[in-house]
């Protein structure tokens, strides 16, 4: 942090009654002392060091600080007037405004000033979110428009009158069967849309899906450049109060460069299993041990933690949450045929089909099945077919005997008689 960024944080600490000025004082001359004897320390950490704050108490004041310098710049965008704060990310800040020109509500989202810097972001910034504005689909939230004001970016998208899925679950824990499946039924087809004009989200997760007061389902954040890769965006969550890779896929994990549709089916997946469950797939102390299970971990299947959720919604969560992508659906209509079936009460078709693959090449592996483990044969559908017609030869075969025997009987009877 720069001098003048730190004697500012200093200001607000003792503003903020944390510190005393006093204090600060004694550990100015404390650090100086130390940086002339070869110890280079900065006033944070010697703060902390010391026992005066915390590291959270500073993060909630910088935090603080970056709202007080954001709320000026935000309401010098031209042609928008800002209403009020929706809500702070691990990113930006988002703004509920007036957009002058077409007299209509709007929600802005402000990069702070520290990315607003970083040209190669800039760049990527305004890239993503032109293409994303090409998007339109009635679960996306529009994205309208990138622009900079006063050396402070923004994204200015469609304002989303309701919440969050997460808050929703912050307030019900879990939420009922079919308003689950709804709400994925309906993202899933917003990434459909957006899977086809090859836009992979990301960042799929409660956060990230709104639920409007008329019942609408909108994904939000599509097309938004990410800072960091995105297993350092899930580990630099860590500390921070704004959550921890509970969605992340294994491939995002490991930092595959050819991330794909599946990392957001898997990702909805997780959430899937968070909003019927109540709880998250993987849990752990830090990002790394959560992670580390989304590589590593048996899944508990969702219908141990919710028994009685219906068995074609455990299938389908699964089958979303498989950590080989390719063990995954084969394409987002793939689900969406799925989630339909669910819908209406009939099993997943897809996950089914998958499920029993997979049981029998289990079993083949496992030798139960010996002399039929090629392709052909570990086609459920095509060993169905073949168990079907063997029965119809067998009831033939057994009318053709009876009619034999009441044709050979009436002959003796006819010549004994
Ligand atoms: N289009 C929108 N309409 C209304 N409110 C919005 C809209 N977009 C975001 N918000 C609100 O702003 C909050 C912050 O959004 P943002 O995308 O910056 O962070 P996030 O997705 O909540 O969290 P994170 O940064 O950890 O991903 C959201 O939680 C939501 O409440
Ligand atoms: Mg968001």
């Amino acid at each position: 942090m720069a001098g003048e960024d730190e004697s500012q944080l200093g200001r607000k600490l003792v503003e903020s009654r944390l510190v005393s000025a006093d204090e600060i004082a004694l550990c100015k001359e404390r650090r100086r002392e130390l940086v002339e004897n070869g110890h280079p320390i900065s006033l944070l950490d010697l703060l902390i060091q010391e026992g005066y704050v915390t590291r959270s108490q500073i993060s909630r004041v910088n935090r603080a600080m970056d709202d007080d310098s954001m709320y000026r710049p935000a309401q010098q965008i031209p042609g928008f007037q800002i209403i009020s704060k929706l809500g702070q990310g691990a990113m930006a800040t988002v703004y509920k405004a007036r957009q002058l020109s077409l007299d209509r509500i709007v929600a802005i989202k402000v990069l702070p000033k520290r990315l607003s810097e970083n040209q190669e972001f800039v760049d990527r910034f305004y890239r993503e979110g032109r293409a994303a504005a090409q998007l339109n689909h009635p679960n996306i939230v529009q994205a309208i428009d990138v622009g900079e004001a006063g050396g402070y970016h923004y994204f200015v998208m469609e304002y989303v009158d309701g919440k969050t899925v997460y808050d929703q679950l912050q307030n019900d824990k879990a939420l009922s069967e079919g308003l689950a499946v709804k709400i994925v039924l309906q993202t899933a087809m917003a990434l459909d849309h957006a899977h086809a004009r090859g836009f992979i989200h990301r960042d799929v997760k409660p956060k990230n899906i709104m639920l409007g007061s008329h019942g609408e389902v909108k994904l939000a954040d599509m097309g938004l450049a990410r800072e960091v890769s995105d297993y350092q965006t899930a580990q630099s969550e860590a500390g921070r109060a704004y959550g921890t890779p509970y969605y992340i896929s294994p491939e995002q994990i490991r930092g595959e460069i050819n991330i794909d549709f599946r990392a957001d089916v898997y990702s909805l997946g997780a959430t899937f299993y968070h909003t019927v469950t109540g709880k998250v797939p993987f849990e752990g102390a830090t990002p790394s041990a959560v992670m580390h299970k989304h590589l590593k971990e048996e899944l508990v299947p969702p219908d141990h933690l919710a028994p009685t959720l219906s068995a074609g919604i455990g299938e389908v969560i699964e089958l979303m949450m498989s950590k080989q992508r390719d063990d995954r659906y084969g394409s987002t209509r793939e689900l969406i045929a799925d989630l339909e079936a669910v819908a209406r009460g009939e099993p997943p078709f897809q996950a089914r089909k998958k499920y029993d693959r997979k049981l029998l090449e289990d079993l083949a592996k496992s030798g139960h099945i010996v002399s039929r483990a090629n392709a052909e044969d570990l086609d459920p559908s095509i060993t169905i077919r073949r168990e079907q017609s063997s029965a119809k030869l067998n009831l033939f075969v057994m009318s053709l005997l009876f009619v034999i025997s009441v044709v050979v009987n009436i002959a003796l009877w006819v010549m004994y008689r």
